[in-house]
């Protein structure tokens, strides 16, 4: 049985004192959940801040990215070891936002879900079609490639600690969430795509959250399908209440 692992993408909002707020509102409310993993991934400027309050608690933080690199001169960047010096467990990598927006491929992604699992930390490895190429029936295959492409080279035991997030890009920030059954077909697939690469023991083990306008109101439904183990959560976990009614969803 996986365990369910919810888990916010504050992406690039709030600021210092309401990412705390959220932080401290998350402790108290969240502190009874033994069902389920939780965790956060705050703007990196917040996380020191929020890392400190989540200190000792049930709820993980976690980065929206990072750098390859230990250290040295690659201005901008945040490596993994400075993340974990701060207390992450935590990477989201290969989110479409940075696909899409900013451009990033699978092979810079692969070399950000290698740094991670060598520090030990957990990346969150997202995977979507558009809609154009949903529409064009092209959805295994761009979630195959991008599979493939951004854990190329992973051992199993590597793969096992993985975590996958199916985010379709058009039930993303749109409210156009996707039915159980769409997402359930995606997952199964993807789950299947694990064991054609790693075999069945790792593909039963890694958890593939379901991400794109998940809500209080929808998440029963689409957490209760065979293959989505969890969340990744976008407006709705910037409120304590809407992200509680997600986690509570999960039990
Ligand atoms: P929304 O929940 O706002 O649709 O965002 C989903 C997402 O991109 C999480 O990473």
């Amino acid at each position: 049985m996986r365990r369910p692992f919810i888990a916010g993408n504050w992406k690039m909002n709030l600021d210092r004192a309401a990412a705390v707020a959220l932080a401290e509102g998350l402790k108290e409310k969240a502190a009874g959940v033994d069902y389920a993993d939780i965790a956060v991934c705050p703007p990196f400027v917040y996380l020191d801040a929020v890392a400190q309050v989540l200190k000792g608690t049930n709820v993980g933080v976690g980065a929206q990215d990072c750098y390859f690199e230990g250290n040295g001169a690659f201005t901008g960047e945040v490596s993994v070891e400075m993340l974990q010096d701060i207390g992450c467990q935590y990477v989201i990598l290969g989110h479409s936002e940075r696909r899409h927006i900013i451009g990033e491929d699978n092979e810079l992604t692969n070399k950000k879900v290698k740094a991670v699992l060598a520090a030990g930390l957990i990346p969150i490895l997202c995977i979507g079609e558009m809609l154009e190429q949903r529409e064009a029936g092209q959805t295994d295959d761009i979630n195959a490639e991008q599979f493939f492409g951004s854990l190329a080279g992973l051992t199993a035991d590597e793969m096992k600690k993985v975590v996958i997030a199916y985010e379709p890009v058009w039930a993303i920030g749109t409210g156009k969430v996707a039915t159980p059954q769409q997402a359930e077909e995606v997952h199964a697939n993807v789950r299947k795509l694990i064991e054609s690469r790693f075999g069945k023991e790792v593909a039963d083990a890694v958890r593939i959250q379901y991400g794109g306008s998940m809500k209080p109101d929808n998440a029963k439904d689409l957490l209760g399908q065979a293959d989505i183990d969890g969340g990744l959560i976008g407006g709705a976990a910037l409120k304590v209440d809407s992200f509680m009614g997600i986690i509570e969803a999960a039990k």
